[in-house]
């Protein structure tokens, strides 16, 4: 090859790794797997070994801020690191609080909280043992971080020791990794906010790398801790300080949510004089015990939430209006519109919800539109600006046929809302439609779901294509010397992927039961399931009547649920689809996180009215005692528990069965608590 030649060669793979960067970037898209971007990354630096006189500005072994690598170890972090549930207006929060004094049972009580700005950063947690910062992770899925020590080591708002007497023996600090803005004027050439800026140095494999950008931190709350002896997060900011962590000058202690609107109108007009980005306020209820009590709803605290800025709209023309079809056939109507920069994001796709929206807000193709994007939430149409509208503007006509299949489209009668859903849904089944096939598949490998690394949407899509897939089955089943021979794919990759799929083989039972996308099932109600099936070949056996009637006695699970298990396995698909997954996998039971509390196997229902408790709180309890709770008198109840004035229903049949009944308070002495 001659010299031209290579270098051409070279500079076609720098123009390919810089297109990559950018989507990765500024549009968070990652068009090639992580194995294949390292490939071409080396490739690169090998020709510039090979060939002295190759070089290039954009070149991986020039650029800070490249895709980071998947190569850092992962680490569980000791706590999990969880995310925050959002409040978009005042109604929201008082709302909030309004599920705070139910829960406690007590509306005199009021509540006092720490008010903080929500740093728009990516967060770490920085492991102290002894006074000493010995590992730092980054957050991950929120379970399991990667071990990003070196690099933080580099940040210098980060106490490397402290020898306070009152610094707990252990304990991981928790904060967020910004770029002020006025240092992120030299870097935004490269990109798109310092948001993108921070979380790429953050993750440069190289800790020279990462030095050069000045990062800082802000510490805001802690996981795991042994020696912490304190009553408030007000009080543990203070302690930050004091120990030579940076915190939020804007922090405040403030009650009732007259005075939080005000403090968050406050802020978001500060807003552009603060030099980080901010988006929204954290509200946390300041007492720690109270937070203890109030505990968590799936994966965000009862105790906190963040309330969000919401100032970001544009004006755009709509140049068409397409449908998505989804995992459940649900026809969504996306408007595709004049690509517009939004608060640092460019925004061509606008979800437009369902058909009544599109009526109700008189939505048409070619008219200019306000849309507004509030946080990581799909951007949405505020309004349409009327004195704009010419007369080349189309009414759309919802379609009354499915776009993929081609089959009939209907609305649902909703039984428990009495009215006819808003949502229009293709009326195929199973797997017969395209999209809701491919939509089911990219659900089966999601995060949630099995997680398997490198299995992306777009991977999905492209053996669909291939014909490679057609049901979750066939994922255990790939013809890897099929994919070898692809275009970007080579033995590295390959070896990844098969990696990656087998270990996903041995998959817990809570995940398997999701992972199959049964309409109503989400992860939660599969963790019920789960624990009360305990094995997958109970799971399976839920195809009879008999059995699935047992699981309408799980408290939390309704008719809706029960008709969607029974309309998912009347599906011969269905069948055949688990039982071929039940070849390949190892379903494993869901491990009890504790098996011996103090209500260990017995279970549980409440009538009547308890006191100074309130029955999310009652059953809670229940379940962290490894407990469980029934929604039925039958055979399988061991207590039911009276409050003021029961069903007397109940109590005669709980009576009739021997059933014991006892009173709150005898309920509360078997957990050594008092009433
Ligand atoms: S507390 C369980 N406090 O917001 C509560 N988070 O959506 C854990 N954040 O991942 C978070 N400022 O990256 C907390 N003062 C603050 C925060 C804050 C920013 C970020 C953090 C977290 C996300 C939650």
């Amino acid at each position: 090859m001659s010299d031209l030649e290579i270098k051409k060669k070279y500079l076609k793979k720098i123009k390919l790794i810089n297109h990559y960067n950018k989507k990765y970037f500024n549009e968070s898209i990652s068009e090639i797997t992580d194995a294949q971007y390292d490939i071409l990354k080396k490739e690169i630096i090998s020709l510039e070994k090979k060939y002295h006189f190759l070089s290039h500005k954009d070149s991986p072994s020039k650029k800070i801020g490249y895709k980071p690598s998947k190569s850092f170890k992962k680490v569980l972090h000791r706590v999990p690191m969880l995310s925050l549930g959002n409040a978009f207006n005042e109604e929201d929060l008082i709302n909030f609080e309004k599920k705070i004094h139910n829960y406690l049972n007590d509306d005199q009580n009021i509540i006092e909280y720490s008010v903080e700005p929500k740093i728009d950063g990516i967060s770490a947690s920085l492991v102290y043992k002894n006074g000493l910062f010995v590992k730092g992770l980054s957050r991950g899925d929120g379970k399991e971080g990667e071990d990003i020590t070196e690099n933080l080591k580099t940040i210098k708002d980060i106490p490397k020791k402290i020898s306070h007497k009152n610094f707990p023996s252990e304990i991981d600090i928790r904060g967020e990794i910004f770029i002020q803005n006025s240092d992120f004027v030299l870097l935004s050439e490269k990109f798109a906010n310092p948001r993108n800026a921070a979380s790429g140095s953050l993750r440069q494999k190289n800790p020279e790398q990462t030095k050069k950008i000045p990062l800082k931190f802000i510490a805001y709350t802690y996981g795991f801790e042994k020696g912490l002896n304190l009553d408030k997060q007000s009080e543990f900011l203070n302690n930050l300080s004091q120990w030579g962590f940076r915190t939020n000058p804007y922090n405040k202690v403030l009650k009732q949510t007259k005075n939080l609107m005000k403090n968050y109108y406050d802020i978001e007009k500060k807003r552009s004089e603060i030099d980080f980005d901010i988006d929204g306020i954290v509200y946390k209820v300041n007492d720690f015990n109270l937070q203890s009590r109030l505990g968590y709803v799936a994966n965000a605290p009862r105790w906190a939430i963040a309330h969000k800025f919401s100032s970001n709209k544009g004006i755009s023309k709509i140049l068409d209006i397409e449908i998505q079809v989804g995992r459940t056939g649900a026809l969504t109507p996306v408007a595709k519109i004049k690509p517009i920069n939004i608060g640092g994001v460019l925004v061509s796709n606008v979800s437009l919800h369902n058909e009544d929206e599109i009526d109700r807000k008189d939505i048409r193709i070619n008219d200019y539109v306000v849309v507004e994007r509030a946080g990581d939430v799909i951007p949405h149409i505020v309004s349409v600006e009327i004195n704009k509208r010419s007369n080349d503007t189309k009414k759309f006509l919802f379609p009354n046929i499915c776009p993929s299949c081609g089959s009939r489209t209907i609305k649902e009668y909703n039984n428990i809302t009495k009215k006819k859903d808003a949502v229009r849904r293709c009326s195929s089944e199973g797997f017969e439609c395209e999209k809701v096939a491919i939509e089911k598949i990219k659900h089966f490998v999601s995060k949630e779901a099995f997680n398997i690394d490198g299995f992306g949407k777009k991977i999905v899509e492209k053996f669909w294509d291939l014909k490679l897939v057609r049901y979750p089955q066939d994922i255990f089943k790939l013809d890897y010397s099929k994919i070898e021979k692809l275009d970007g794919w080579g033995d590295l990759s390959v070896n990844n992927l098969k990696y990656s799929i087998d270990q996903k083989k041995k998959i817990s039972l809570d995940r398997f039961i999701y992972a199959l996308g049964i309409r109503h099932i989400g992860i939660e109600t599969a963790k019920l399931i789960s624990r009360h099936v305990k094995t997958s070949k109970n799971f399976l056996n839920l195809q009879n009547d008999s059995t699935l009637t047992e699981i309408e006695n799980i408290d939390g699970i309704g008719e809706t649920q029960i008709q969607s298990i029974k309309s998912f396995f009347s599906l011969k698909i269905n069948r055949l689809i688990l039982k071929e997954l039940d070849q390949v996998l190892q379903i494993e039971s869901l491990k009890k996180i504790t098996n011996d509390g103090l209500l260990k196997g017995k279970t549980f229902m409440f009538t009547g009215k308890l006191l100074n408790i309130s029955r999310s709180e009652a059953k809670n309890l229940i379940e962290k005692n490894s407990g469980s709770l029934v929604s039925n008198v039958s055979k399988r109840l061991d207590f039911l528990i009276i409050g003021e004035k029961p069903t007397k229903r109940k109590v005669e049949s709980a009576k009739e069965l021997k059933i014991k009944i006892i009173t709150q308070s005898e309920w509360m002495k078997m957990l050594n608590l008092t009433s």
